[in-house]
């Protein structure tokens, strides 16, 4: 027995010295002290040892098995540890590096007039559309009451896909949709992209923005249109904005209107901006054509709405005072850092 404790501690310095890994080290331990283990195997012997013997031997199996258990302890943990240290050493990151310059983009200028108003209508209870750029005739059009023969509808100004649909010229459209989503009453506005086949100059593009309001309920008059009109525009300009309302024609409403604004540079002496008449067109709109609420599934008997439709790009010329409208899709980065 006493051969044999000293062959199953060699054996297990032995083994202790190549272990690697944990698994090395709990199948060390498995076969020295686990159930089936060898000196597990010299404890059970014990019983049949003579008394006096049974209490020497009894003392230094149990001082070796003792003394392997920390042993495998010591050794586990080391092991964390060094796997600890491998690990720091390989994640290590130099938090000191110069991690060298971030270009920080920012919203172009359109895009954030279009947040702002939606903020302003969303805050006053109207709902926002996103409709397709690709219409059919029937709703950029015929559901407008703009009849076939208009000049609008003259393949000058209008892109026409192979397929017979069309890029919406307007975001007039969306009012059409809208009406025939939500029904009556409905307060929606819908900002989006707008295309014309037109020669560019300084205040056209081919592609520009528009953003589209409606409201339509029971007893709407040109009051509301007046009311939320002013309201709007006072919060985008920040004070109190004088407005006036001109005849204007547009199929889709009747009565149809030009709200003007006062110039905003000379409050209305007269300036070269406003071409000396003091005030600033700025926004088409109107009473919806019974039609129209018709076309969208709405009793015009029942009910009654006013529209608007604002251009987005012209509005961000009058804030910034930018004189051409191509700066605008120019993209270029000297010109749209300003709008940080
Ligand atoms: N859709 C018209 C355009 O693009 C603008 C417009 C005028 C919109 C009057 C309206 C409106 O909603 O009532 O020229």
């Amino acid at each position: 027995m006493k051969e044999d404790l000293a062959a199953i501690q060699a054996e297990f310095a032995t083994a202790l010295r190549s272990a690697g890994s944990e698994k090395d080290l709990t199948d060390l331990k498995a076969r020295v002290l686990g159930r089936k283990g060898s000196l597990t195997a010299v404890l059970k012997e014990l019983g049949s040892l003579p008394p006096e013997d049974r209490q020497t031997y009894g003392k230094r199996v149990n001082e070796l098995k003792v003394h392997m258990e920390e042993a495998l302890d010591a050794a586990l943990r080391a092991l964390a540890e060094r796997e600890l240290e491998a690990r720091l050493e390989a994640e290590w990151v130099d938090i000191s590096l110069d991690a060298g310059r971030r270009e920080v983009g920012n919203l172009h200028p359109t895009t954030q007039i279009q947040h702002e108003i939606e903020d302003i209508f969303t805050s006053m209870g109207f709902d926002i559309l996103d409709e397709p750029h690709v219409e059919t005739d029937e709703y950029n059009f015929e559901a407008l009451n703009i009849p076939k023969d208009h000049p609008a509808r003259d393949m000058q100004d209008t892109f026409y896909l192979e397929d017979g649909n069309l890029l919406r010229t307007h975001t007039s459209p969306i009012q059409v949709r809208g009406m025939k989503r939500l029904g009556p009453p409905l307060k929606i506005i819908g900002p989006g992209k707008v295309f014309r086949s037109e020669r560019t100059d300084a205040s056209h593009e081919f592609a520009f923005h528009q953003l589209e309001g409606m409201m339509v309920d029971r007893d709407i008059k040109v009051a509301h249109l007046i009311y939320f009109m002013k309201l709007f525009l006072s919060k985008v300009f920040g004070r109190e904005e004088e407005v006036r309302l001109r005849p204007g024609y547009f199929p889709f409403v009747e009565p149809g209107f030009e709200l003007d604004i006062r110039c905003l540079l000379c409050r209305g002496k007269g300036c070269p901006v406003c071409k000396q008449v003091g005030w600033l067109e700025l926004v088409p709109c109107g009473m919806v054509h019974p039609n129209v609420l018709r076309a969208g599934g709405i009793d015009p008997e029942a009910y009654s709405g006013f529209a608007f439709g604002l251009g987005l790009d012209r509005l961000v010329m009058m804030r910034y005072g930018i004189e051409d409208i191509r700066h605008l899709h120019g993209a270029d980065l000297r010109f749209l850092r300003q709008f940080r």
